[in-house]
């Protein structure tokens, strides 16, 4: 039997990475680019979806020549990548037509604010599982729409098409300009707040309610299928996946039982609990969304905890503040104290994402005295990340009734011991982190590779899954409660700084 080859591209937040599988789920190779973060104003963030293109067709080029390999040895290509960034194109020049708005811009918070004026924030929640907040695409495209001169009318006309970061790339792959498919998948579909849980179609009259016109959409398809063959670089490779790249995770870690759960530490956390064949409704802060949807199989949806800033915190702590020169730094200097000195920083840069969904906070550094030093910060920046996972992991169960027994982990974050223990210790339970760590990866090439005959089913992918490491907890009860208390007391100081 020839050894089969599976290859993924993640789009990320910072950097556009492409692995190349083999058949038992090992990495053959890796490639990976970052790409500029544009800040225009306080809040805003942008990408240019132009060079984000070119980055991914770089790392592709590279993981091939690293892997030694051709196009033609690969038996499908599969996507995954930052969600709910919206891209909008010209179809006729294939150019974008602005930068593409990023999820953690908050410019359409006051546009949020305003279509939940009378009906509220969960105006949409029935219907889309989510609150109207600034995080998701809808409101970024009507805000495109309105903002950019002429570009409604056009909009109207369908000479433009808008997508989500893998629409973009799935358009350009299969020949953009020269026969592109206009396609999104069920995941990416369900962080627009634009699609209907339950049909997995469009939902007409948030479309209406958002001024939003039918013509500029793409079609929704399963999560695993093939969607089209690639040209150019990769001519010949079926396009046979799309997961947003937290839906793609909780499919790399093999959740694919009722009740199991992941986390994954990157420029934000996420946090996903497979709920199985029916959406279950959050009152506790979470959101609701599609975990994935095989071909068609009925889909799985999940519960989500999004954490806006974790690492995050990290890069702003070695960029903007210069107390570290590089992130793994933080490990060690935070290593040299004992504990926190008492501070505690919540990192709310873009207002506050689960179980808060408050647009009007800020971030905030409480419990300063002269103790505390440079190392102490270091500490309460890692600690921010385990705190915020335990309010989502406590909303979890409030929603729920599962009580999550082991976390699976995975992303960057988790090189970083010190931060995996705290983990283990603020909620109580072990932590463990697989051996391929690159489940974001690995989940959008196990789906290319089951829509392709490359594997049989889900229990051949589970029998992949491996534990690497794992952490117990070994914190007292008493002072993980009165340390959450200090928690919760820092989150309050965040909130209601900014309109
Ligand atoms: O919802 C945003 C999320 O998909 C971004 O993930 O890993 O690019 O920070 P990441």
């Amino acid at each position: 039997m020839t050894e089969k080859f599976v290859a993924a591209i993640d789009q990320g937040t910072t950097s556009s990475r492409c692995i190349i599988f083999d058949q038992g789920g090992a990495i053959v190779a890796v490639d990976q680019r970052e790409h500029r973060q544009i800040f225009p104003k306080p809040g805003w963030v942008e990408h240019d979806a132009t060079e984000i293109w070119s980055k991914v067709q770089a790392v592709v080029a590279g993981a091939l020549a690293k892997a030694g390999m051709r196009a033609e040895q690969l038996s499908a290509l599969g996507i995954t990548n930052q969600r709910e960034t919206t891209v909008l194109w010209d179809r006729a020049t294939g150019k974008p037509v602005h930068n593409a708005i990023v999820w953690q811009d908050t410019r359409t918070s006051a546009l949020c604010a305003r279509l939940g004026a009378e009906q509220g924030q969960d105006r949409f929640r029935e219907a889309t599982g989510l609150p109207l907040a600034s995080y998701f695409s809808g409101p970024k495209v009507a805000w495109l729409l309105d903002d950019v001169p002429g570009l409604r009318t056009r909009a109207e006309r369908g000479e433009i098409a808008f997508g989500t970061i893998d629409s973009w790339l799935i358009w350009n792959l299969t020949g953009g300009t020269e026969g592109g498919v206009h396609v999104t998948d069920v995941t990416n579909a369900s962080r627009t707040l634009l699609m209907n849980l339950e049909t997995l179609q469009w939902d007409s009259s948030i479309l209406a309610a958002m001024n939003l016109p039918e013509a500029i959409l793409p079609e929704i398809r399963s999560s695993a299928e093939v969607y089209g063959t690639a040209v150019g670089q990769l001519a010949g490779v079926p396009v046979a996946s799309a997961l947003g790249d937290q839906q793609a995770a909780i499919f790399g870690q093999a959740c694919y039982d009722t009740g199991t759960a992941k986390n994954t530490y990157g420029t934000g956390s996420f946090l996903l609990l497979n709920t199985g064949n029916r959406p279950v409704p959050s009152k506790s802060g979470l959101i609701t969304t599609v975990g994935y949807k095989i071909g068609d199989q009925a889909p799985v949806y999940c519960l989500e905890g999004s954490i806006a800033i974790t690492g995050a915190l990290v890069q702003w702590f070695r960029d903007q503040l210069g107390l570290i020169r590089s992130a793994a730094e933080i490990e060690t200097l935070a290593a040299s104290v004992e504990d926190n000195g008492g501070a505690y920083v919540v990192p709310a840069f873009s207002g506050l994402f689960a179980p808060y969904w408050r647009a009007d906070a800020r971030g905030v550094i409480t419990g300063l005295t002269r103790y505390v030093t440079k190392a102490h910060l270091a500490r309460a920046v890692l600690e921010a990340t385990s705190w915020q996972t335990r309010e989502v992991v406590d909303a979890m169960y409030q929603d729920s009734g599962v009580r999550i027994t082991t976390l699976k982990v995975d992303g960057g974050m988790t090189v970083n011991r010190l931060l995996m223990q705290h983990q283990a210790d603020v909620l109580g339970v072990p932590v463990i982190r697989p051996k391929v760590s690159e489940t974001t990866c690995l989940g959008a090439a196990y789906a290319a590779g089951l829509a392709t005959g490359v594997w049989a089913g889900l229990d051949e992918l589970k029998a992949h899954w491996q534990r690497d490491e794992e952490w117990v907890p070994e914190m007292a009860a008493g002072v993980r409660e009165r340390e959450y208390g200090n928690w919760r007391k820092a989150v309050e100081r965040s909130l209601g700084w900014h309109e």
